[in-house]
């Protein structure tokens, strides 16, 4: 296995990346992300009307200078709206375009976007041209896919209508989430499905396949680079709460299985809590940060040894004086940390993502 990977001409030194995660992955988790050794992030997927429209949605693709290299990931319904969009994005530094064929959200007003274009391949593919024609070589444009919309045999035809499209466009690459759009987050990432995908179409220095679903831990993006062959692999819902994840998949790439297995501890957490936040009000001001780590600070707890009666603490947490209580009250004294890898319950059984820049 290679450590590199290659997109376009970016070159990563590290086959993962941080996906995007609406309501969850903006600058400020990318950024802690990053300080724990994640190469690269996608934002959450960005409307191209907010884009085009400026304002608040415009605000939220903002970029950190420490944040790259960083893909910027459109949504819409309509090529030349989108293309503006890719834009937009072009001119606020984004180092790669990528375009959500994949948001199970549902459709608005009868429009199709996100994964719903996967039933569209016509459709999709004028929304791929227009974003590639629109960038114009200046940076690499990528893909995130669904396996289908559905389970049917037209819906395996559209997906690789679409997915050759790509390939024919001149994209760089494409991130396959394991999981129809029907399906939303219910039930298994389906990797033999990726499996297929790289026998047929991998192996081309000039196409990166990437896979997504069910990386609750480290040790799973081997495993799935190793079970379907995928040149790089998306961390999505098991690295809220958990940028560790990005260091412990940086110690097994050095084979130090020891330091790969090793939980956070109780002060390293801590610092982390306080980091996120700071960055957090810095983005967002103290109010909204606060309702913001509430979410967080839930998913922190399964490494505390009280994980339960810390996840309690955070639900309450309504400002900074409550979280800093919390914090006092469970982080005050160093110790070891527990693992959490495995997914939490509510988690694997997260049926639905927000609106994009629900923020
Ligand atoms: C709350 C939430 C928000 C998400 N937002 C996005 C998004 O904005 N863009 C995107 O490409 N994928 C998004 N996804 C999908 C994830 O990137 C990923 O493909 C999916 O969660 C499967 O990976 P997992 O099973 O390892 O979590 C979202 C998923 C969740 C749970």
């Amino acid at each position: 296995m290679t450590a590199m990977t290659r997109l376009g001409k970016l070159q990563l030194d590290a086959p993962f990346f941080q996906a995007g995660l609406a309501g969850y992955s903006d600058t400020a988790m990318r950024l802690v992300a990053r300080r724990h050794g994640c190469p690269y992030c996608v934002t959450e997927a960005l409307l191209d009307q907010f884009l085009i429209q400026g304002g608040k949605g415009l605000k939220s693709a903002e970029l950190d200078d420490a944040d790259h290299p960083i893909a910027g990931q459109l949504m819409g319904s309509h090529p030349a709206d989108i293309a503006a969009g890719a834009k937009v994005l072009l001119g606020m530094g984004y180092d790669v375009i990528d375009v959500n064929l994949a948001c199970p959200v549902k459709k608005i007003k009868k429009k199709s976007r996100g994964g719903h274009l996967m039933s569209v391949p016509d459709e999709a593919g004028a929304i791929l041209d227009a974003v590639i024609q629109a960038v114009g070589g200046q940076v690499p444009c990528t893909v995130k896919l669904r396996r289908g919309s559905d389970d049917s045999p037209q819906a395996l035809t559209n997906f690789h209508q679409i997915f050759q499209a790509t390939i024919d466009l001149g994209y760089a690459g494409a991130v396959v989430h394991g999981r129809s759009v029907e399906q939303k987050y219910l039930g298994p990432s389906n990797w033999d499905f990726l499996r297929g995908l790289t026998d047929q179409y991998g192996g081309t220095e000039d196409f990166t396949i990437g896979g997504s679903g069910d990386i609750w831990q480290a040790s799973d993006i081997f495993k799935m680079i190793d079970e379907t062959g995928v040149d790089f692999v998306s961390v999505a819902r098991g690295c809220i709460g958990n940028p560790w994840v990005f260091t412990q998949a940086r110690a097994l790439l050095a084979g130090d299985t020891q330091a790969a297995d090793t939980p956070p501890t109780i002060f390293q957490q801590r610092a982390v809590l306080l980091e996120h936040f700071q960055l957090s009000v810095n983005l967002h001001g103290e109010h909204l940060a606060s309702r913001l780590m509430r979410k967080f600070g839930i998913r922190f707890s399964r490494h505390h040894p009280l994980g339960d009666e810390v996840k309690q603490g955070f639900i309450g947490v309504m400002g900074l004086p409550a979280w800093k209580a919390v914090l006092a009250r469970f982080y005050g004294e160093d110790g070891p940390g527990v693992g959490g890898d495995a997914a939490l319950p509510e988690e694997a059984q997260e049926t639905t993502c927000p609106e994009p820049q629900s923020i």
